[in-house]
Formats: C-alpha cells, structure tokens, sequence
C-alpha cells in the first residue's frame, strides 16, 4: 500500500525510539521523508537506529543519549538538536519500563522507577520541548497502554504511571491548545515482538491466550501504531487532539482482562 503521508521538510523527535514499537514509529516517518531524530539511554541503541533511519529514507538522522528522569541532559539535548534543525513539527514520547510484580512483591524503588519513567519522564519531555514546537501547527503523541484505563494484576506501578500520562495529554490539550499545538496519546494493544509483550506473555501458552482475546484475533505490529501516528501527526487529523485513542484489534473492550488473569497465575505460582 502506498503512504498518502509525505513529511518531508518536518522535524520528528521520538523520544524512546531505539526499540520495538517506538523504533518502528520513528522510521516509518523517516520513510515518509522526515528529519527524525531518537532518544533512549542507550548510546549503541541510538547509533544503531541513527544507521537504519538513513537507509529507510530520512532526510537526515540525529539522536542523543539520555535517560527521561534526567530533565536537564534532556533539555540539553533537545536545545542542541533545535540548533541545528529548528523547531520540531512532531514528537512522539514513549519512554517506559515495565516488570510484572504484584505490589507487595516490590519496593519502593520499583514502583518510583516505573512512574519515573513513564510519568514523570512525559512531564520533562513535554516541557523541554514546548519552547522548541512549531507553532502552530506541531503535533504530539504520547505512547501510553491499555493499563491506562483497565486496572491490571502484576501491573499497580504502570497502570498508575500511563493513566498519568493520558493526564498529562488532556492537560496539555487544554493548555496549548490555542498556540495550534495538538496532543493525543496512543493505546497499543499487544504488539507482537516486543519486549513489552516478552514481559507481559512471558510463555507460548499466554500468548495464545492473547491472541485469541483480541477481537481481530492477532497481535499488532509496529506498522500499526506507527500508521495511527502518521495520520495524528498529519493534516488528515488537524481537528483532533486530547484523544486517548486505542490501537488495538478491539482490545480495550475486554480482552486485555486475560492478560491480568494469566499474569496473576504467573505471580501466585512464584509467591507459593
Ligand atoms: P521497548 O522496546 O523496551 O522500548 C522502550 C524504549 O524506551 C527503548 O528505546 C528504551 O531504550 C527507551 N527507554 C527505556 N527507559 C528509558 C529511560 N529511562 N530514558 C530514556 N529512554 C528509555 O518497549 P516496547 O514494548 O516497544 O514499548 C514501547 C512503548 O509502547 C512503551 O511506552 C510501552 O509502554 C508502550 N506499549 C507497549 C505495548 C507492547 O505490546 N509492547 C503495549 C502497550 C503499550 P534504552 O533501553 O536505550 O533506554
Ligand atoms: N520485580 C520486582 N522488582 C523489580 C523487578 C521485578 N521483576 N525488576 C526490577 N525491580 C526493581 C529493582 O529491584 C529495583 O528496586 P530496589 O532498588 O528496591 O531493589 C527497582 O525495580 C529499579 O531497578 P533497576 O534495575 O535499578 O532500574 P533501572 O532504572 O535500571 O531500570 C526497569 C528500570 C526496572 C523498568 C528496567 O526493567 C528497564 O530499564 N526497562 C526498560 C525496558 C522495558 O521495560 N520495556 C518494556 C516497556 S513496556
């Protein structure tokens, strides 16, 4: 299928973008002619994805390394990047963390780890790129999860942290509305190949069992959520923002369920 997207002369910064769904994100744009640019802690992870942006057709790649919690590395390292391409029309912000745990089997440190990660790694990103958006015109998306809005076993740090992000969304939309910026996030339900998936289906048996608990009885791809940012980030989308949008088969609707009762086998099994 052809892309009807085309963002040539566009900056894209995806912020999380060395791996699984954010890496497919950043070079679908980067096929659809972008600048993007990618941000993970990972030095090597961002070389990497820099290489492969070039060959999948960015007018140009770029990156840093820098850990979300860290607001000040991560201004630093959006100023830098403004000066050499100005203003950015679309960020994508998917940093996260995840382990399965039930909340009496972590401490402290993991569940502030998680809501670092996700939550107040949003935050910082947010505000180190507002002064450096198109305005008007730039769009943001948030990666969130079906956490978010579907209380799950094993899951009490993330489903905290991403209904926090949704927050931060329809803050910001009501925010920075009238400067032309547009917000949304993005719920993937379970994309296949995934280190989320890997941690969440840990074996054969549950992955089935998520399979056949999505509506249209497969996992996504990457390609799909990266087509759900394409057209957000697009003219197509210009009136939507604040939205908290699934991407997933129909899974919202009760599937997910599944995955907190398998994982809640999982967790008991190892407690006894
Ligand atoms: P992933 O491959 O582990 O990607 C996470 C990315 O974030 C990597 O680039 C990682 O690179 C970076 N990262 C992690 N911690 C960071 C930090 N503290 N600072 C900066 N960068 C950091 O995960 P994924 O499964 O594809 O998930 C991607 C997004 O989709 C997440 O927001 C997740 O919550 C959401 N999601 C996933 C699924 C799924 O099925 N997989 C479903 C729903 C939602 P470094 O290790 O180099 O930092
Ligand atoms: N069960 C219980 N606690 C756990 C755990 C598990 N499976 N895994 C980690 N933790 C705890 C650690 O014990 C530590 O707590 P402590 O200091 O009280 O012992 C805390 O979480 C932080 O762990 P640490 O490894 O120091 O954190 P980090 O900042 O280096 O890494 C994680 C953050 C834990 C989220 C790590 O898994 C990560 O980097 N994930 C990124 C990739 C990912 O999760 N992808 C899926 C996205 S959906």
């Amino acid at each position: 299928m052809t892309s009807p997207f085309n963002f040539q002369n566009k900056n894209v910064l995806v912020v999380g973008g060395t791996s699984g769904i954010n890496r497919g994100v950043a070079e679908s744009f980067a096929k659809s002619g972008a600048r993007v640019a990618v941000v993970s802690r990972s030095q090597e992870k961002v070389d990497d994805t820099i290489d492969s942006l070039k060959k999948h057709g960015a007018a140009d790649s770029k990156g840093f390394a820098a850990d979300v919690r860290e607001p000040d590395v991560i201004k630093q390292g959006i100023e830098a990047l403004h000066g050499e391409w100005g203003d950015f029309d679309v960020v994508i912000s998917g940093a996260a963390g995840n382990f399965p745990a039930l909340a009496t089997g972590m401490s402290a440190n993991g569940f502030r780890s998680v809501v670092e990660i996700d939550l107040l790694g949003t935050f910082n990103v947010m505000q180190a790129v507002y002064p450096f958006l198109t305005k008007p015109g730039a769009s943001i998306i948030n990666i969130s999860a079906p956490q978010a809005i579907i209380p799950m076993v094993g899951q009490s740090h993330v489903c905290s942290a991403k209904a926090g992000v949704d927050m931060i969304t329809r803050t910001l939309c009501l925010e920075w509305g009238a400067e032309g910026i547009r917000i949304n996030s993005i719920i993937p339900g379970p994309i296949d190949n995934t280190e989320g998936m890997k941690r969440l289906a840990p074996n054969e048996k549950i992955r089935n069992l998520v399979i056949k608990s999505v509506p249209l009885q497969r996992m996504g791809t990457a390609d799909d959520i990266a087509d759900a940012c394409l057209f957000l980030a697009s003219d197509f989308a210009k009136y939507i923002s604040g939205a908290v949008i699934p991407v997933d088969g129909g899974w919202a609707q009760g599937g997910v369920a599944v995955v907190g009762a398998a994982l809640a086998s999982v967790l008991n099994d190892s407690k006894s």
